[in-house]
């Protein structure tokens, strides 16, 4: 497993080696659930109330939901006796699964003051019973099968874990204040300078192929020919960004996708998300509150199309999702982790052969394959355990509120 830095108190890899798999699956579940609570902690009851834009999603709606998952998935099919929470709160807390039912309109997800916070703290108990309870006294002829949809919803809680940071941050930058989530909060610094390594090139294999857990678009294994190539070790930085910006990056239609270019025209993008100018010069809202924009470290919040329009501007290009695992498989890479997911330009498609599963689980990814572009590696709000090379997150092309920066590649002319 890759090293990820992370402002994570606990260790929560799902995967913790016990000799007995309920004790496992057990300990594991605790973790998971307390590092959900424990980034909830710092959040008012009005902090977590808030929507602040349809993409975003309220914190006390990010700890139902994780819940319903749970709930829905595991406990209604498998736990006998088991008694929904709340009859009404599947309606609101079902996110995008059609098969699983009528669901809340999402971009008004802030406006439902009740269930309250408390309320939902009584549901996380309630299935926390539960659940605790399943695993434990998990038959041994269906063990196999409860654990596989316990180790589902770990990941899913987990990819909510970092969604609560990036929705919490983005709710803050509407705030005059200028609130820090984390006070003691500092970013972690990546290695890496700015030199280019060699890519390994020819027919290499992509995709999962180990025996822990992947999400099913990690899958099947292929292989995929690379042209040769040399790879950025480091990540594109803060300075290098604001060379770009002088240089009139924003103000150079010839260096935009059309899409890109009217992006900045009506969002009225200047520099990257949260960046803010004052006589001081540059600075940031970041997890620790505002922050001095510091030249050293890797550019955040960017959108792919910003990080198109620098890749031009640099004389480079993005790397496909395919040399940045066969680059971070071979080790040639660094800051891969923890800090900023890494913009590629590869859409987020299909693998070969590639079928999502039947069901409701089986609209977990396959259904988005569609107007989205994949990211690589991870970020500083990735919890431990969750990171992995094969690991394809995706978001819009325009989407610049997650942790999301970039590397270059250069091909021989
Ligand atoms: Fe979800």
């Amino acid at each position: 497993m890759p090293r990820a830095a992370s402002p994570s108190h606990a260790k929560t890899a799902p995967r913790i080696v016990k000799s007995d798999p309920r004790e496992r699956w057990a300990q594991a579940y605790g973790a998971v659930r307390a590092e959900t609570e424990w980034r909830a902690a710092p959040l008012s009851e009005e902090d977590q109330q808030i929507q602040s834009m349809p993409d975003a999603s309220p914190a006390k709606w990010h700890r139902a939901h994780t819940t319903w998952f749970f709930e829905q998935f595991v406990l209604v099919p498998h736990a006998e006796g088991y008694e929904i929470f709340d009859q009404r709160f599947p309606f609101l807390f079902n996110s995008y699964y059609v098969a699983a039912g009528p669901r809340h309109y999402r971009p008004e997800r802030g406006l439902i003051t009740r269930p309250s916070v408390k309320d939902i703290v009584a549901y996380r108990a309630h299935v926390d019973a539960a659940m605790t309870q399943l695993i434990e006294k998990a038959p041994d002829d269906r063990a196999a099968t409860i654990f596989a949809l316990v180790e589902v919803g770990l990941h899913h809680e987990q990819q909510h874990q970092e969604l609560m940071f990036t929705d919490m941050l983005h709710a803050f930058a509407q705030n005059p204040f200028d609130i820090a989530y984390l006070p003691d909060w500092q970013p972690p610094r990546p290695e890496g300078g700015n030199e280019f390594a060699q890519l390994p090139s020819g027919l290499r294999t992509i995709g999962y192929d180990g025996d822990g857990f992947c999400f099913d678009n990690e899958r099947p294994i292929h292989q995929t020919y690379l042209q040769p190539a040399r790879i950025g070790r480091g990540l594109v930085t803060n300075g290098e960004w604001l060379e770009f910006m002088r240089d009139g990056g924003y103000v150079t239609p010839a260096l935009w996708l059309s899409d890109g270019w009217s992006a900045v025209e009506t969002q009225g993008w200047s520099a990257p998300g949260y960046w803010r100018q004052d006589d001081a010069g540059w600075s940031i809202l970041t997890l620790g509150g505002l922050k001095p924009v510091d030249p050293a470290l890797p550019v955040c919040h960017i959108s792919y199309y910003e990080a198109d329009a620098f890749a031009r501007w640099a004389g480079k290009h993005l790397p496909t999702e395919f040399e940045w695992e066969v680059a971070a498989r071979a080790g040639i890479i660094d800051g891969a982790f923890g800090h900023v997911w890494q913009w590629t330009r590869s859409a987020y498609l299909p693998y070969p052969g590639y079928r999502a599963d039947p069901g409701a689980l089986g609209e977990y990814n396959g259904k988005f394959m569609v107007n989205q572009m994949v990211l690589r590696g991870s970020s500083l709000a990735t919890p431990q355990g969750h990171a992995r090379t094969s690991y394809r997150n995706f978001f819009p092309a325009a989407a610049r509120w997650q942790f999301s920066g970039l590397r270059l590649i250069e091909y021989p002319t």
